[in-house]
C-alpha cells in the first residue's frame, strides 16, 4: 500500500503535495511576537534523511488586515501561499494549486501556530534568523544553442522506475531484485530495458564536490555493472536546483561533474527534475538550464537518455529537443487513481504535434499493478499510454506481479502500438462519455482506442470512414487477441465503465 502522507511529503513537484508534508511532520519554530499577527518567518525541521541531513521548511508570511501572503520554501521546492486570518484562525492556499481547499489551517495560540496540514497536525514556535537557508550564488543561465540529438529514444523508452511504488524505500538490493525480475518475468524481452532509480539515492558532496551515494546505494558502479550484466540499462535522477524534490543534494553548479560521475558509473538514463531550481530561477530560465545538463551529458561521450521533468511548464514540448531532451513530462505527478491517470493523459493533448522519434511527451510513469485501479482501468491506462506514444516505465513491484498485471504490461500487441516507428501521438475525439483516440501507424494501419469515461457499460462503434481508412482488410481486438469483423465499415462492441475497446485496423 502506498503511504500517502509520505508521498505528500516527497512529491512536491505535483505541487499540491510536498510543501505541506514537509511543513507538517514537524514542529514549527517561528519568530513573530503576539500582536504582530502571523507576519514573520516560521521554520520547520523535518525528519532526518537517508544521507544524515535534516529536512527543513520555512514559511515566510505577511499579514495585512485579514489577508495573508508569502512563500513556503522547503529544501527541495517552494510555493507562493496566500490566505486569510480571522481573529486567531488562519487558512493558507498554494498559489496555482487547488484554490478551493486550504492546505494549511490553524490558530495562533500563545505565540505558537497550532494547525493541520491536511490531516496532519503541527505546532509552530518562535525561530531565529539563523534558520534561513544558506544563500547560494546565482549562476547565470547560458546563452541558448542547439544541443545535437543523441540518437536515442527512436521509439518511447520502456523500463521501470522506483518512485511510484517505492518512493524513498528504494535501495541497491531492491534494484538488483527488480533487475532479476525484469528478466524472469519476461519484461526485459518485451522491451522494458531501463531500470531507473528515482530520488533518494544521494548522499552528500565530498571536499572535491563529488556527489556521494547514501548508505542505501553503497556502490553505484557495481550496481550498474550488475544491471548491465542482465542485459538491461540503468537510470538515475537529479535536479538542476541545489536540492531534489525530496530535499537531497542535486546538480546546481555541479552539472559537468555530476554528468561525468553518472557516465563513469555506467548510467544510461537521467531524469532531471526541476524541484528547487524554482527557488532560484524563473520559468524563463527553463530552456537554458535544461540545455546546461544536455550539454554536460553529451560532453561525457556516453549515450545517456535525457528525460526532462518540469511538469510541462514553459511549453517544454516546443524546445525539449533543442536542449538534447528525449522525453519530457507534460504534467504534475500521477497517482494510482482513475482520475489522476485520465487527467494526466488529457492534459497533454495539445502537445501531440511535437511527439516524434527521438522526442516524446511523457504523461508520467505507469501505475499498473499498484492496486488502486481495476483491471479495466489499468487496461485503459496501458492503452492510452501506448496510443499517445508515452514512455512505458512500469511503476509496480515487478517481483510480485499478478497474472492480470503481467497480461497488461506484457501485451505485445499493445506494446507494438507504443513502439511504432512513426512515433505519432493519438488525439481524442469526445462523444458523450466515449473518447476515441486514433494513432496512425507506420504500416498504414490505425490503432484506435475507445475509452468509456462513464459509470455504466456502453456500446462503442469504430467507423473506418472516421479513421479515414477505405475498405477494412483486417481488424484486431488487441485485448481479446482476436480478429474482429467490420460490417458496412463499422464495428461495435460493449465497453465496460472505465474500460477500453482497443483495435488495430488495416485497410485493403
Ligand atoms: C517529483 C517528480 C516525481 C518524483 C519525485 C521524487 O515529484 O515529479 O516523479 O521524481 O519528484 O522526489
Amino acid at each position: 500500500m502506498m503511504d500517502q502522507s509520505r508521498r505528500r511529503i516527497l512529491t512536491p513537484a505535483s505541487l499540491a503535495a510536498g510543501v505541506l508534508g514537509l511543513f507538517l511532520c514537524l514542529t514549527l519554530l517561528a519568530a513573530p511576537a503576539l500582536g504582530q499577527g502571523l507576519t514573520g518567518k516560521w521554520m520547520a525541521l523535518g525528519k532526518t534523511m537517508e544521507n544524515g541531513e535534516q529536512q527543513k521548511a520555512i514559511l515566510d508570511l505577511k499579514q495585512s488586515g485579514n489577508d495573508l501572503s508569502g512563500r513556503l520554501t522547503g529544501l527541495g521546492f517552494g510555493v507562493e501561499v496566500k490566505g486569510t486570518a480571522t481573529g486567531n484562525h488562519f487558512e493558507l492556499f498554494g498559489v496555482g494549486w487547488d484554490e478551493k481547499a486550504p492546505f494549511v489551517v490553524g490558530d495562533l495560540v500563545n505565540g505558537e501556530l497550532h494547525g493541520k496540514q491536511w490531516s496532519d497536525t503541527f505546532v509552530a514556535k518562535p525561530a531565529t534568523a539563523a534558520d534561513d537557508f544558506p544563500k547560494l550564488p546565482y549562476l547565470d543561465p547560458p546563452a541558448l544553442h542547439k544541443v545535437p540529438y543523441n540518437g536515442l529514444a527512436k521509439t518511447p523508452p520502456m523500463g521501470w522506475n522506483s518512485w511510484n511504488l517505492f518512493e524513498t524505500r528504494i535501495d541497491d538490493q531492491t534494484v538488483r531484485a527488480i533487475a532479476d525480475a525484469m528478466v524472469s518475468s519476461g519484461m526485459r524481452d518485451a522491451g522494458y530495458i531501463y531500470v531507473n532509480i528515482d530520488d533518494t539515492w544521494e548522499g552528500v558532496r565530498d571536499a572535491q564536490g563529488n556527489l556521494q551515494t547514501n548508505h542505501k546505494f553503497p556502490d553505484m558502479k557495481a550496481l550498474a555493472d550488475y544491471v548491465h550484466s542482465k542485459g538491461l540499462k540503468i537510470g538515475i535522477y537529479s535536479s538542476p536546483g541545489p536540492r531534489t524534490c525530496a530535499g537531497y543534494p542535486a546538480s546546481y553548479g555541479h552539472e559537468d561533474q555530476d554528468a561525468k560521475a553518472f557516465a563513469a558509473w555506467g548510467i544510461d538514463y537521467l531524469k532531471y527534475d526541476w524541484c528547487s531550481a524554482g527557488n532560484i530561477y524563473k520559468n524563463e530560465a527553463l530552456q537554458p538550464i535544461y540545455q546546461k545538463m544536455g550539454d554536460a551529458l553529451q560532453a561525457t561521450g556516453r549515450p545517456i537518455l535525457y528525460s526532462l521533468c518540469e511538469y510541462g511548464m514553459g511549453a517544454v514540448e516546443k524546445w525539449g529537443p533543442e536542449v538534447g531532451g528525449n522525453v519530457w513530462r507534460t504534467t504534475g505527478d500521477i497517482n494510482d487513481s482513475w482520475a489522476s491517470m485520465i487527467e494526466n493523459v488529457e492534459k497533454q493533448v495539445p502537445t501531440a504535434p511535437w511527439a516524434g522519434p527521438g522526442h516524446f511527451n511523457d504523461p508520467d510513469m505507469l501505475e499498473i499493478g499498484n492496486g488502486h485501479m481495476t483491471d479495466d482501468e489499468y487496461r485503459t491506462h496501458m492503452s492510452l499510454w501506448s496510443l499517445v506514444a508515452s514512455p512505458l516505465l512500469a511503476g509496480n513491484d515487478i517481483r510480485k506481479m499478478s497474472d492480470a498485471t503481467k497480461a497488461i504490461l506484457l501485451n505485445k500487441e499493445v506494446i507494438a502500438i507504443d513502439q511504432d516507428p512513426l512515433g505519432k501521438q493519438a488525439s481524442p475525439v469526445k462523444n458523450g462519455d466515449l473518447e476515441t483516440w486514433a494513432k496512425p501507424m507506420a504500416d498504414g494501419s490505425v490503432a484506435v482506442g475507445v475509452v468509456n469515461l462513464g459509470s455504466a457499460a456502453a456500446p462503442a462503434t469504430v467507423s473506418a470512414a472516421d479513421l479515414k481508412l477505405g475498405k477494412v482488410k483486417k481488424a484486431r481486438d488487441l485485448w481479446a487477441h482476436q480478429d474482429v469483423k467490420f460490417a458496412d465499415g463499422k464495428y461495435t462492441a460493449t465497453v465496460p465503465s472505465h474500460g477500453v475497446l482497443l483495435l488495430r485496423v488495416w485497410a485493403k
